[in-house]
């Protein structure tokens, strides 16, 4: 048996192996062997680099650069708009100009010549990253025209890293910024993470956790900034744009004000300076990112004011420089009491939010968790999501699996955010959906991601977790994608040449997410995570605290009740038809039965089975089929290198064993309540 080379995940995607067969390298070859480039920015630097890496690994020679035309005819073009010799070769081939960050990829003469045309300097480096993919992925060089856009302005990865090097909910390691107070000086990681990024088109980063510790206020301050610009500057090569995380209660704890308030000259005059400081070093920063009134972090109302005044003071600081402010409207009573059924944290951002719209100057955006709660395997799509005409919205999801397996689970992420892109909101009759809203509404919305990153080697801890990494780009990209699509590239860009390997690996990644949803809480139930940690079964954990997540499981039922005709009246925050599809059991959609409903164990679902039941059996299912991942990757062995292969057999072994203990646990906390005996007679403790 060959023995593959051992890899350490470091390359991520851009694997560059060389071309599966001798015929594809010949071909390639012959037109890709000499490149023709005259643009010369930062940007445009990086693609060129790139082109010589990928180029040179895939067709095993590093292929030449030049600046004329070869007489044979037979070269790679790449550029911009902005090049006559391009416009022409576009005219020629009778191909469209490409606009904004979006590129044409296309052939002249039987693929005699082939082009990257780039509506920008970074359109350009993203039809080079859209090129080698192809390569890689054993496609034929493009002859018809390839056009492609951004369908999102913005594109963001937040880090929640902390100035002393830990990350919030990382599982993946310390972070790439950050170590002992300091901004890194080496910024090697920095600029593999850029090259990452800018294949899957991501262009922005907030560097910094959402929730800064005091010591961390100082971060837009002279001290930081040399180091900071630095490693904005590495970003920039690849198009990215740094965004920080700024602290409401700033003015005060790093100011040195008496307060805070919004409504005070002072405190504009403080952000406005603030924001001059660090746009000296960093002219093209994108804007901060607020986490106020949250989690005990302080917010606008504790000097009597609205978000909406909250945000607008730090967003007119940032305005004269072009930049946006991303204030989160992750806003809720994390103080609420247990015994009181009236409040839903649900239905919060809704409430606090709502009465606000249109009075946010035009360049902030409030940034949307894409579910209600925060981040639960299975969710409703926010209510807020397109109920404020007059206001920028962007959706907020979770890359770093804090809910989902801590990225020790297998957990494929893509297919749940594309349900919330794809969720009609009717906000403007039917096709109002949540993609379009944050596509079309400014220059300045998108979909932003916590990221899942870390100084692992492998970046992501778990190396199918990178998965999420690559799909959450291109989904950004293009909401159109199926996730079945994307999941297939990443496999084969990650796993190929062998395309074997990559189909088992691409049926792993759809399997996963209903498998760890269906062992830990089915039917939109959630939570039941030990309390902190947020890993590992707890079922009555979160069920007398002041979190607002609660199930109220009792001997007869289990469920939170969020109608509008007997429970909270969450279920009126959406528009029609939804208020009445969640509103009945049965039309609810049964994956969200929990979330809306509290019903009893006998409850009888479609087809006859009773709720309790359904949980056994969804309990039971889950836990199989992760017990099948397992197995399908064992059937792999000698496929993938023995170094991938081991640490992934590893964590999907831990994952049975978490599998199992969910299942067993969920399982006999439902028995005891409800006294029901699974009709299969299967172990329930
Ligand atoms: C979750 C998470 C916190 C995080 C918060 C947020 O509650 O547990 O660590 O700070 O989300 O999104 O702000």
């Amino acid at each position: 048996v060959q023995r593959l080379p051992n890899e350490t995940g470091y390359e991520g995607w851009l694997r560059y192996r060389p071309a599966s067969s001798s015929r594809r390298q010949e071909g390639y070859t012959a037109v890709c062997q000499r490149i023709v480039a005259r643009g010369a920015s930062e940007v445009l630097l990086s693609a060129r680099r790139e082109l010589g890496k990928g180029l040179g690994a895939i067709l095993g020679r590093i292929p030449e650069f030049l600046v004329e035309p070869p007489v044979d005819g037979r070269y790679l073009g790449i550029g911009t708009v902005a090049e006559q010799w391009l416009l022409d070769a576009l005219a020629v081939a009778g191909v469209p100009r490409p606009t904004g960050d979006g590129f044409v990829l296309f052939g002249q003469g039987h693929a005699t010549a082939v082009f990257i045309v780039g509506g920008s300097d970074i359109g350009c480096l993203y039809g080079t990253f859209a090129l080698l993919r192809r390569l890689q992925l054993g496609e034929d060089l493009p002859n018809g025209p390839v056009v492609e856009r951004p369908a999102m302005a913005l594109r963001m990865l937040d880090h929640w890293d902390n100035l002393d090097g830990s990350v919030e909910r990382g599982y993946a390691g310390r972070s790439i910024f950050f170590a002992r107070g300091e901004v890194v000086a080496d910024r090697q990681r920095v600029l593999d993470y850029g090259r990452l990024l800018a294949s899957i088109g991501v262009n922005a980063v907030a560097l910094n956790n959402v929730n800064v510790a005091p010591g961390a206020m100082a971060l837009p301050t002279k001290r930081h900034l040399g180091p900071l610009a630095a490693l904005a500057g590495t970003f920039r090569s690849f198009g990215v744009r740094v965004f920080l995380s700024v602290a409401f209660e700033a003015p005060v704890v790093a100011g040195g004000l008496l307060t805070a308030d919004p409504g005070s000259p002072e405190v504009a005059r403080w952000w406005s300076q603030l924001a001059g400081g660090v746009y000296d070093y960093v002219p093209d920063l994108g804007g901060f990112l607020v986490k106020a009134g949250s989690e005990s972090q302080p917010g606008p109302r504790v000097y009597g004011r609205t978000h909406a005044d909250g945000a607008n003071v730090i967003a007119a600081g940032l305005e004269p420089f072009g930049g946006t402010l991303l204030w989160r409207t992750f806003v809720y009573d994390c103080k609420q009491d247990w015994r009181d059924r009236s409040t839903d944290r649900a239905k919060a951002a809704f409430d606090e939010f709502l009465p606000l719209d249109g009075l946010f100057a035009p360049n902030v955006v409030l940034q949307v968790k894409s579910g209600p709660m925060d981040f639960q395997v299975r969710e409703p799509p926010s209510p807020l999501l397109g109920a404020m005409a007059n206001t920028s919205q962007t959706v907020e999801v979770q890359l770093s699996q804090e809910y989902t397996g801590q990225q020790v689970h297998l957990c494929y992420l893509v297919p749940a955010w594309k349900r919330a892109l794809d969720f009609d909101t009717y906000a403007s009759g039917t096709g109002s959906t949540v993609a379009k809203l944050v596509c079309g509404a400014s220059s300045r919305t998108g979909m932003a991601g916590v990221a899942n990153v870390g100084d692992d080697p492998n970046w992501t801890g778990h190396h199918l977790a990178q998965a999420n990494l690559y799909g959450f780009g291109r989904l950004a990209w293009c909401p159109d994608l199926p996730a079945e699509q994307i999941a297939a590239e990443w496999a084969g860009l990650t796993f190929g040449p062998d395309p074997a390997s990559a189909d088992v690996v691409t049926e792993m990644l759809i399997a996963s997410a209903p498998a760890y949803e269906s062992y830990t809480t089915p039917l939109g139930l959630g939570w039941m995570v030990t309390p902190g940690s947020h890993y590992g079964p707890s079922p009555d954990g979160y069920e007398y605290s002041p979190w607002g997540t609660y199930h109220f499981a009792d001997s007869v039922g289990i469920g939170v009740d969020r109608t509008t005709s007997h429970g909270t009246g969450f279920t009126a925050q959406y528009r029609e038809p939804w208020k009445t599809i969640f509103e009945d059991p049965s039309t609810c959609p049964e994956d969200l039965l929990l979330f809306f409903h509290h019903l009893r164990y006998d409850f009888v679902l479609p087809g006859g089975t009773i709720l309790v039941q359904r949980m056994y059996d969804r309990h039971f299912e889950g836990t199989a089929i992760a017990e099948d991942l397992l197995a399908r990757w064992r059937s792999l062995a000698g496929c993938v290198d023995t170094v991938r292969y081991r640490a992934v057999e590893e964590k999907l072994a831990e994952q049975v064993r978490q599998a199992r203990e969910w299942r067993d646990v969920i399982n006999a906390y439902l028995y005891r309540k409800s006294g029901k005996n699974d009709e299969n007679r299967r172990p329930v403790y």
